[in-house]
């Protein structure tokens, strides 16, 4: 398998050019937590993000964080709950270390000025305990993330919004001492500059985009995992993709889709077919809230059925009360208001739809990756806690985490030697990337063959349509990037999940129907060449 992996190095002499020590790429959870810990630490900080400093998918999140708080409750139970999810591929001191610390990360966010409705803990699928922590009812992504850029603005972090993250920069022995980076101007054209920095943090998200519905925003298109594989880093169980089951279901519509939160099923809520009979009764002990990989599958059973339609369900929130949804989901009841329905007199139509990144850049909870100089936190890193499923809402705790520690840890970290980098450059950049008009219909094949249920034939039609993709035929611009990181997670995502021959967490193959335990480890790869190389040997359809 060909995966185009061009470097897109300037060509001669650079537009603009900073020197710092830590630039953090992306501002989410991860990415603000990171920087401005690193600058509290006396490191001198750049931040730059895609969009606006609001962009990425942590101001999108509803439902919470797992954050064990009852008495009944324990730090043991939410682990065996996390460890169950991830399906046997967690690292378990890692999850320990996980579950652990996350009443600290309440404690942080607290101490910022977050407000948390403390007095109700909620119930999501695969909890065996009510203890998500909700903010305004079904908004924590909305406070988290203000009260994190308040810090920001606060701190001595310089910000470069509407920047990107293009490649890393190396030295000769290939440790990563900057990234190349454009600004993004009109028709999405970039004016491409240098930073040299002796850390390099990626915070990019996840690659949602990469299918044809998504909960992701449109910017988070997997530029962290392009970036870190045309480096040379390893990346882990990217085939573990979470499809989430309750995404507001619009015909025809692609890209983002609203959430509907899986609170409306602690709640309650239940999903419903045509004729409004339960589709989970009698499928699992948990029924609606059983583990979102139970649920998507299920779901895609009933639809495949051929006796409703083939598209979608319906969620079923009416019993929950029009008094209580407006006073414990506001946003759910925009969302779906803005679509035209009323939760509390009318059911709301779902589909499940990719909704998290359960691999991506091996990291440890430090966001070390496997390259000097590079780090990962949050949704971009596969940190060993959520294996092949992640437990709900143990992600925005994960992301504060781990970007709290690298913070921490910058301050004493030795710096990789900047000398020789492979510097060219005039503004221009070298290498060609994927044809951006290949992006809509590379999604609707990622969503057909690479969602909720694989199989060999599917899988190989997909890996020989994205190894037939066009190339790009002007310069590097916005687009193209974006297109080209897209396709590398997608060949990824595609040749990882051919490669595992059986069903386990939300990977689930309907010719390997069982879990194996000869697949009972993670699959870890890097691109040479080329050439996507796994430690299990050259990659299927290589
Ligand atoms: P993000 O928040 O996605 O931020 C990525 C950042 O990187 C953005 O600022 C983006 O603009 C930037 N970026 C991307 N590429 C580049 C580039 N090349 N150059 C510069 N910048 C770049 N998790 C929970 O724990 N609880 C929940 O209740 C919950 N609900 C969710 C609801 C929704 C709708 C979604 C989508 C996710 C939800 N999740 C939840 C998951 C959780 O929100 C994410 O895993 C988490 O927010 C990821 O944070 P992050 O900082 O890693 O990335
Ligand atoms: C949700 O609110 O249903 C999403 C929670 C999560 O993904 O962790």
């Amino acid at each position: 398998m060909n995966i185009p992996t061009p470097r897109f190095l300037p060509s001669s002499t650079p537009l603009w050019s900073r020197d710092v020590d830590v630039v953090v790429v992306g501002s989410g959870a991860a990415g603000l937590s990171a920087a401005v810990v690193a600058s509290e630490y006396g490191q001198r900080v750049l931040l730059v993000t895609k969009g606006t400093l609001r962009s990425g998918s942590t101001p999108y999140a509803q439902g919470g964080l797992a954050v064990v708080s009852d008495a009944d409750d324990s730090f043991d139970a939410h682990a065996r709950d996390t460890l169950v999810a991830a399906a046997g591929l967690a690292d378990e001191d890692r999850v320990r270390s996980l579950v652990t610390s996350a009443p600290e990360v309440v404690r942080v966010l607290t101490s910022l000025g977050a407000h948390f409705d403390l007095g109700s803990l909620g119930l999501e699928g695969g909890h065996s305990h009510r203890r998500i922590v909700h903010a305004g009812g079904d908004a924590i992504g909305t406070e988290l993330h203000r009260v994190l850029r308040g810090a920001l603005l606060a701190s001595d972090v310089e910000i470069m919004e509407h920047t990107v993250a293009i490649d890393a920069l190396t030295n000769d022995v290939g440790d990563v001492v900057g990234v190349i980076a454009g600004r993004v101007g009109a028709d999405s054209a970039l004016e491409v500059g240098v930073i040299s920095a002796r850390a390099v943090v990626l915070a990019t998200g996840g690659y949602g985009q990469a299918f044809s519905s998504s909960t992701n925003p449109a910017e988070v298109t997997g530029d962290g995992l392009g970036l870190a594989v045309r480096a040379g880093a390893t990346v882990t169980n990217v085939e573990f993709v979470q499809f989430h089951p309750t995404v507001l279901f619009s015909k025809g519509h692609r890209g983002q889709s609203p959430l509907i939160t899986e609170a409306l099923r602690g709640a309650g809520g239940t999903i419903v077919d045509a004729d409004e009979q339960s589709v989970m009764r009698g499928q699992h002990p948990l029924g609606d809230l059983a583990p979102r990989d139970v649920v998507s599958f299920t779901m895609l059973q009933r639809m495949n059925r051929g006796d409703g339609p083939s598209t979608n369900l319906w969620l079923d929130a009416r019993g929950i009360g029009a008094k209580r949804l407006a006073r414990e989901f506001p946003t759910t009841l925009d969302i779906c208001r803005r679509a035209g329905v009323e939760p509390a007199k009318e059911l709301i139509p779902i589909a499940p739809g990719a909704h998290y990144a359960c691999g991506g850049v091996s990291a440890d909870l430090e966001g070390n990756t496997s390259l000097a100089g590079l780090y990962a936190v949050g949704e971009v890193a596969a940190t060993g806690v959520h294996g092949a499923n992640r437990l709900a809402s143990n992600s925005l705790t994960e992301a504060v985490i781990a970007g709290r520690r690298l913070g921490q840890r910058l301050a004493h970290d030795d710096a990789p030697q900047r000398e020789n980098t492979r510097r060219r450059g005039d503004g221009r950049v070298v290498g060609r990337g994927v044809d951006a008009s290949t992006r809509d219909s590379l999604a609707v094949k990622m969503s057909k063959y690479a969602g909720v249920l694989r199989d060999r034939d599917g899988l190989e039609t997909l890996l020989e349509t994205l190894d037939t993709t066009a190339s790009a035929r002007a310069e590097i611009d916005l687009a193209t990037l974006e297109a080209t990181n897209l396709h590398t997670s997608s060949v990824l995502v595609a040749s990882a999940a051919l490669l595992r021959e059986e069903s386990r967490g939300c990977h689930r193959r309907s010719d390997f129907s069982e879990t194996s335990d000869a697949w009972g480890h993670a699959i870890t790869m890097r691109v040479v060449d080329g050439e996507v190389v796994s430690e299990t040997g050259a990659m299927a359809g290589a």
